[in-house]
């Protein structure tokens, strides 16, 4: 006997991650309906998108009929809580992405899923906020829930820029300004496996709360593995961190950032378990494979192009040149 279609609802769908998930539950032979404004793109083609701000009221009012799995991207109560009062009861299963910025402390590397979390305090918080989203969807969804807590996500076409700073910057070549790499780590993971994985997921009813992060590598094997892609063989001057922060050079994201770059005392970020997730099917593909798509994907967007995290190349040389 042939299985009905999956009927499966992203509530997003039009983001980054959204679209790609989407692009595998349709490859997976789902029926995909998407709810979004349309403000961060369109949904892969063979989705339907349902136009609606979810900030206005009756936005949910279109959605109709039960689903095999609502997979929600959004994180801020005033879109969670009405979604769950229209859904919550329409759904078999419901997978919810949240982060590993849920976490309150960053100091205990190797740390599992039941690390303590953050205490809510301001849901305009990006963490707080998901947090909230955890708990309240936990109390209406119970044991249907999967909560998909990523670390960061790398690939072709990130938004934020971050990951792909480095494969940009060794393949302009010329000494490249890195922070020290003692005691730091990178974990990621691509956010193809991290779209296969939740499709996976959501048709094997998988419930929960897994980090969804690939192994953590040495910061100084990951340069090394993006410096053999690349064929860089120039310089990495390495400068301490009070050397960087008195440049104005910061952490992590963002404009003025080496993206990735996190103090030393914050080393659990990036080395959380990944047991929960091999447990549940996880497959992470080989590092150098993402910093080869991303390369290519930076390549053709222009490697010296203005990018919303890390250095310009003038501000790099500014730094190189006091701190030479
Ligand atoms: N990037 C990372 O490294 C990282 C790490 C950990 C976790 N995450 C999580 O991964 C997910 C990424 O999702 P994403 O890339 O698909 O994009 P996103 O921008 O984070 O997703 C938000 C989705 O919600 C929709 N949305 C926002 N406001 C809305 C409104 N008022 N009414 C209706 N829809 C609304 C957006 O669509 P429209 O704008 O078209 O309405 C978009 O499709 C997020 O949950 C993020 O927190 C990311």
């Amino acid at each position: 006997m042939t299985q009905p279609t999956r009927r499966v609802l992203v509530l997003g769908g039009t983001g980054w991650l959204g679209r790609a998930i989407v692009d595998d539950l349709l490859a997976d032979g789902a029926d995909v309906t998407c709810l979004a404004r349309g403000l961060s793109g369109d949904v892969p083609e063979g989705a339907r998108l349902i136009r609606a701000d979810r900030l206005l009221p009756g936005a949910l009012d279109q959605v109709s009929g039960t689903w095999d799995d609502v997979i929600e991207l959004a994180h801020a109560p005033e879109l969670v809580v009405p979604a769950l009062d229209a859904l919550a009861d329409r759904a078999a299963h419901w997978t919810l992405v949240s982060t590993v910025s849920v976490y309150a402390r960053n100091d205990e590397p190797g740390a599992d899923e039941s690390a303590l979390l953050v205490e809510p305090s301001d849901p305009t918080e990006y963490a707080d906020a998901k947090v909230l989203a955890e708990r309240t969807t936990r109390s209406r969804v119970g044991s249907r829930l999967l909560v998909a807590r990523p670390g960061l996500i790398a690939g072709p076409g990130d938004p934020s820029d971050r990951f792909g700073y480095w494969p940009a910057r060794f393949d302009r070549g010329g000494p490249v300004l890195v922070p020290t790499t003692a005691g730091r780590s990178v974990q990621v993971i691509d956010v193809a496996d991290l779209a296969a994985w939740l499709v996976r997921a959501g048709r094997d009813r998988l419930v929960g709360t897994v980090n969804a992060v690939g192994p953590a590598v040495s910061t100084a094997e990951f340069f090394e593995a993006v410096r053999a892609v690349t064929d860089h063989d120039d310089e990495l001057v390495a400068v301490e961190d009070d050397v960087l922060l008195a440049h104005d050079v910061r952490y992590w994201a963002g404009p003025r950032s080496l993206p990735l770059w996190i103090p030393v005392s914050d080393a659990g970020f990036a080395q959380r378990s990944t047991a929960a997730f091999v447990g549940a099917g996880g497959r992470t593909r080989p590092l150098r494979d993402t910093v080869v798509r991303v390369l290519e994907d930076e390549r053709a967007r222009g490697t010296d192009r203005g990018r919303r995290a890390g250095l310009t190349p003038a501000e790099e040389r500014a730094v190189l040149v006091a701190v030479r």
